[in-house]
């Protein structure tokens, strides 16, 4: 699969999203992805379903929401409703995993599982087969202009590999810090989603700042930029 640019709209002005999406989109977009906080499993509190679903009425490309909140299993049908095409949740706060992950999809849409900096990757062995994305999280969430865990690129390759092993081609997708820097090394250890909040929507452009992500994210997945 080729890389996804998934523009977080956390770095966005939430008086301005509409032109805020636009901006992203005419710059190559393929997902909106909306950023859902509860104040308990992070300490910052965001939006809710009545603002995804207003997004989902001006966005032109998939959203991927995800849910950074305690009790995920709660409110998977509200932003069903609301519009998500793909719905993460954090494998920190699941005790059913494997039951959320099928109630996702149940409702129609792509089920992904969340792991966070200090979370071992072995906590999705038993998932690999089942999921339809695994977010690997480069920062700790809450916030967004937060700086990339060096880590988190070994830790790519270890889920591609799991995933791999499963025989699932469900793509890896990175979230936090990345900029046109470091987009390139995420790309070759497998990232094929890449997240980038404040890199797009904190530059004087943000319809440029997806170009030049899209273009610099797509370059480094050239076969031939990929070592084998
Ligand atoms: C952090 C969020 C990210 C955030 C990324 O908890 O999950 O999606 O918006 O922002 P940047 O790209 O600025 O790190
Ligand atoms: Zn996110």
């Amino acid at each position: 699969m080729s890389v996804l640019i998934a523009p977080s709209i956390l770095s966005a002005d939430f008086a301005a999203l509409g032109s805020a999406i636009a901006a992203a989109e005419r710059g190559g977009a393929d997902l909106i992805h909306v950023d859902v906080m509860d104040g308990h499993f992070v300490p910052n509190i965001t939006i809710g379903p009545p603002v995804v679903k207003s997004i989902r009425r001006v966005a032109t490309v998939p959203l991927d929401v995800h849910l950074m909140i305690e009790e995920p299993d709660r409110y998977l049908e509200a932003f069903a409703d609301a519009g998500a095409a793909m719905m993460s949740v954090h494998v920190e706060v699941l005790r059913h995993l494997h039951r959320t992950v099928h109630a996702i999809k149940a409702l129609g849409i792509k089920a992904g599982v969340v792991l966070n900096p200090s979370t071992p990757v072995v906590a999705i062995s038993e998932m690999a087969a089942d999921v339809d994305y695994i977010l690997v999280m480069s920062v700790n969430p809450g916030f967004g202009g937060q700086t990339f865990i060096p880590h988190s690129q070994s830790k790519v390759r270890e889920v591609r590999a799991i995933l791999d092993r499963a025989g699932n081609p469900a793509p890896v997708e990175i979230d936090g810090g990345i900029d046109l820097h470091n987009v390139a090394d995420v790309v070759t250890a497998g990232a094929r989603i890449i997240v980038a909040g404040s890199a797009i929507f904190h530059a004087p452009d943000p319809e440029t700042a997806t170009r030049d992500l899209k273009a610099a994210a797509r370059a480094a997945a050239a076969p031939s930029a990929v070592p084998r």
